[in-house]
């Protein structure tokens, strides 16, 4: 039988702010193999790319990106929220479902030669995807597939990126 990964995500009302509901991916990365066929699948998914490497956003896209560059053989690169980055870095400002942010990466991490893989563990407005879409593209590097646990489908941020582009795949809605 396989294993219903959506039933392994809970959704917690009013969180951070009221009338959020907050789909909360710490029940699925604490069940063993749920956590294992998350990954699994997303890497299956793009395995064809053959990427270069494989981006995560700060912090939950951190958990599954970092997981997916393992399965696929590629290194990470951390999308950071602003500060946290020790080398000449370049960031772009987004609006959030639920505040205002900045994301840095390394200046020097990628260049023209290479191919980027998104990773996150959840697409709402797409405000974050598509600011890390255009800061990753800056470098010269090719971003054209990004891959979420969950897509938010009433909020459009998949459409948005898509029209940006990038090919979304995604687990579950
Ligand atoms: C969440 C989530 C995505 C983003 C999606 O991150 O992990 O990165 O929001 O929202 P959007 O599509 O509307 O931009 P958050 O900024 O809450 O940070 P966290 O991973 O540190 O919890
Ligand atoms: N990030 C943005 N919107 C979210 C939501 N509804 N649940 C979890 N993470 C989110």
């Amino acid at each position: 039988m396989t294993l219903d990964l959506k039933a392994l995500v809970r959704t917690i009302p009013d969180y951070p702010k009221k009338g959020i509901l907050f789909r909360d991916i710490t029940t699925l990365i604490e069940h063993p193999e749920g956590f294992k066929a998350s990954i699994e699948q997303v890497a299956a998914a793009h395995r064809h790319l053959g990427v270069t490497h494989v981006a995560g956003i700060e912090a939950r896209g951190f958990i599954f990106g970092a997981g997916v560059a393992i399965a696929l053989g590629v290194g990470f690169i951390p999308v950071r929220k602003k500060g946290k980055l020790p080398g000449e870095t370049i960031g772009q400002n987004y609006a959030l479902e639920y505040g205002v942010d900045t994301i840095e990466i390394h200046a020097d991490v990628l260049d023209s030669n290479d191919t980027v893989l998104l990773v996150d563990d959840l697409i709402a407005t797409g405000g974050t995807a598509i600011a890390a879409v255009g800061l990753l593209r800056r470098t010269g590097a090719r971003v054209a597939n990004a891959a979420f646990i969950i897509d938010l489908p009433d909020l459009g941020g998949a459409a948005k990126l898509e029209a940006e582009g990038v090919e979304v795949s995604t687990l579950m809605a």
